[in-house]
């Protein structure tokens, strides 16, 4: 089943408590979010203080992408914070320590996933299919919310999702993150893609349950 996941990089940030009540309320599947260190992206938003400290307002899942330089440094405070999904970028460090970055979220009873970034290849992802529940392709270049969506990037959902089925871990899940909007969501669900990331397109509307319905209801028709 499609599911739709809110960033909270567009939010309200004074309100933060409230933002994360109203998206619970509004039907979200599941709430982004987006960790930035002004190094690995040329932006800084908040870090595993600020999510410990949301946490105890909604049982919603917590989707936490780290947009940092070498996550292994800090995966034991994102697993503390409460994070359901870890994320790390497979550009963010060697191929050892984004490994053992996967094995110390899962071992953290957190799910694994990795993230390539609008220029990387899948193949990039490709070898911790092995250990990830999750591949997050950027659709964006990460960084900032309210991009257009890049439809190169996009393609390669197609490639990734087919070499998952073709394997033994065909539960392995894929997000696209960046540029998703009402307009789009059934092109990004026909990619195979199961979890729909939406910052602007959610929390910049009037109504976020309208604007979540209108996004899952657009996605879902693309699998009819
Ligand atoms: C970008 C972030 C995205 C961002 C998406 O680096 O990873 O999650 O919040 O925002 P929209 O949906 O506005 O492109
Ligand atoms: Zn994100």
């Amino acid at each position: 089943m499609i599911k739709i996941a809110p960033s909270l990089l567009s939010a309200d940030f004074s309100s933060l408590s409230d933002e994360v009540i109203n998206i619970t309320a509004a039907g979200a599947d599941i709430l982004h979010l987006d960790v930035m260190d002004g190094m690995f992206v040329p932006n800084i938003t908040f870090g595993a203080p600020v999510i410990k400290a949301i946490r105890r307002h909604s049982g919603i899942t917590f989707d936490v992408h780290l947009m940092i330089e070498k996550p292994i440094r800090y995966i034991e405070n994102f697993i503390d914070s409460g994070a359901d999904i870890i994320t790390v970028h497979a550009e963010a460090d060697d191929e050892k320590n984004i490994r053992r970055a996967l094995e110390m979220i899962k071992e953290g009873g957190a799910m694994a996933s990795v993230a390539i970034k609008p220029g990387t290849d899948a193949q990039a992802a490709e070898k911790y299919l092995d250990i990830v529940d999750m591949v997050l392709v950027m659709t964006v270049e990460p960084g900032f919310g309210g991009q257009s969506l890049i439809r190169s990037a996009l393609e390669k959902a197609t490639l990734i999702k087919k070499i998952i089925k073709s394997g033994c871990r065909s539960d392995i899940l894929i997000e696209a993150d960046g540029g998703i909007k009402a307009s789009n969501a059934a092109d990004v669900a026909a990619c195979g893609v199961d979890i729909l990331v939406a910052g602007s397109a959610v929390f910049g509307a009037d109504d976020y349950k309208t604007a979540i319905d209108e996004i899952r209801r657009n996605a879902v028709s693309a699998l009819k």
